[in-house]
């Protein structure tokens, strides 16, 4: 019988969830090495462009969710200064750990699809590739728009299958060969197995776009990055920021 973390991908709802979990509980120790290496370093760039497009400003409040290690919350701190609130919510404790260790910002255990948090709380909202493991990606939809203040913004960086044939050609070999090849150098081949099998049965811009649109969210717009191997979708809450 196949183990449950080597069938991730295949399972939805409440399975999906804890499978997710344990997986990434299991590769905190090494995720910040691996995420360097396999995304050449470029995160840092794509998350400063992601943070640009929620137009914050001085003093704002800002959420990351699904934030990991936290590599998010720097850039968020940068764009709402020092009297600005910036949170980090994970549901994985071993990768809020980590995330503890790099920055000094307020972050809890908390899941995408039923956060603990008030409506219309934030000008700001930011997911790095976390909407792909929730086990329902409308609801988590739902929620972040349920938390942000009208006229608020929400970002989702994420990977994604290039359109360009040629390029697919040679992700589908990197990214089905060679990354689990990696993972395995450091004992977690089902994870890594896990990165292209999941993002090959996650949906595409479009579908991406369109749950968004049924969340409720305006002023969609997504763009590649990677030739395509990422893309950022941003967004915004329909209403007037306040003063
Ligand atoms: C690929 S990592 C990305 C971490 C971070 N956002 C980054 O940009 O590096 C995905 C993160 O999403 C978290 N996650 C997955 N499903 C979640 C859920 N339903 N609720 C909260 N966090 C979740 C995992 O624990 C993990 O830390």
């Amino acid at each position: 019988m196949a183990k449950v973390e080597d069938a991730i991908w295949t399972t939805e709802g409440s399975r999906k969830r804890s499978a997710v979990q344990g997986m990434f509980a299991e590769i905190a120790p090494t995720y910040d090495l691996l995420n360097s290496i396999l995304s050449l370093s470029l995160h840092h760039r794509w998350r400063r462009f992601a943070v640009s497009t929620l137009k914050l400003q001085p003093g704002d409040q800002a959420l990351d969710v699904c934030c990991g290690t936290g590599d998010f919350m720097k850039p968020l701190r940068t764009a709402v200064g020092p009297k600005g609130l910036v949170v980090g919510m994970d549901f994985c404790e071993p990768m809020l750990v980590r995330a503890q260790d790099k920055v000094h910002e307020a972050l809890s255990l908390a899941d995408a699809c039923c956060l603990p948090v008030g409506s219309s709380q934030f000008e700001g909202v930011t997911v790095g590739w976390g909407i792909r493991n929730v086990p329902d990606f409308d609801l988590a939809h739902q929620e972040l728009f349920r938390i942000l203040k009208p006229g608020g913004h929400f970002v989702s960086l994420d990977m994604a299958v290039p359109v360009n044939p040629l390029v697919k050609r040679v992700s589908n070999f990197v990214t089905n060969m060679l990354i689990p090849k990696l993972g395995s150098l450091f004992g977690k081949t089902a994870a890594y197995t896990y990165l292209p099998k999941s993002t090959q049965k996650f949906w595409t811009r479009e579908q991406l776009a369109a749950s968004m649109e049924r969340a409720g969210f305006t002023d969609i717009m997504y763009k590649d990055l990677l030739l395509g191997n990422v893309c950022v979708h941003y967004a915004r809450k329909p209403g007037a920021r306040q003063a």
